[in-house]
């Protein structure tokens, strides 16, 4: 069912991220400029997993992991995407994002973003959507501000203190 599902904006389509995605995906995630805010590369191992899990969260909540890709061209430069996650006694609905270094500073995630965020909303019917975010990540803090989303909160992870909590009410 998830297969139908695109998000189309002016210059980007976004559509659910697939096993045939795998290359792609731990390329982008297993690389440390791209992951040096978040918790440093991932190995292929991790991202397959991540993607088979991926397929069970569009299945039962009609969201997850999406792919981003140039519509003239097709070309696959990063992911988003809204998934189920838990901090401690918190749990919320988080969006994320990551694209390859050669694209950053075109505004691409942030045309993204906001019609991610606007797909949550009208068609999995979230209402409020969540971000966590390393206080260094200007780029990222950048993303989400012009995105409509407010700084609520300091959290702490276990290995990771004093991270911010983003929200926007969709
Ligand atoms: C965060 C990330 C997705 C942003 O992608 P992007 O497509 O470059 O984002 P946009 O172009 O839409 O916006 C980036 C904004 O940050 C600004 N920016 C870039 N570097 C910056 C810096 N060091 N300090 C402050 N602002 C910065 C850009 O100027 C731009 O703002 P502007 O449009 O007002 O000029 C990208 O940097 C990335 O993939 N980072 C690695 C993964 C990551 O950290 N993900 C976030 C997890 S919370």
């Amino acid at each position: 069912m998830s297969a139908s599902i695109k998000i189309l904006t002016p210059r980007l389509r976004l559509r659910p991220l697939v096993v045939s995605d795998l290359d792609m995906y731990a390329n982008l995630l297993g690389d440390k400029a791209v992951t040096l805010h978040i918790g440093g590369p991932k190995t292929r191992e991790e991202m397959a997993v991540k993607i088979v899990k991926d397929a069970a969260t569009w299945a039962e909540y009609g969201y997850g992991r999406m792919v981003i890709e140039l519509s003239d061209s097709g070309k696959s430069i990063g992911m988003c995407g809204v998934w189920k996650s838990s901090i401690e006694d918190l749990h919320f609905d988080e969006i994320g994002y990551a694209i390859f270094q050669e694209y950053w500073g075109k505004g691409f995630t942030t045309e993204a973003i906001v019609a991610l965020s606007k797909f949550a909303h009208e068609k999995a019917g979230l209402r409020v959507l969540n971000a966590v975010v390393s206080p260094e990540n200007n780029p990222s803090k950048k993303v989400l501000e012009k995105s409509g989303y407010h700084f609520a909160k300091y959290i702490d992870r276990l290995t990771w203190k004093n991270a911010e909590f983003w929200q926007k009410s969709v």
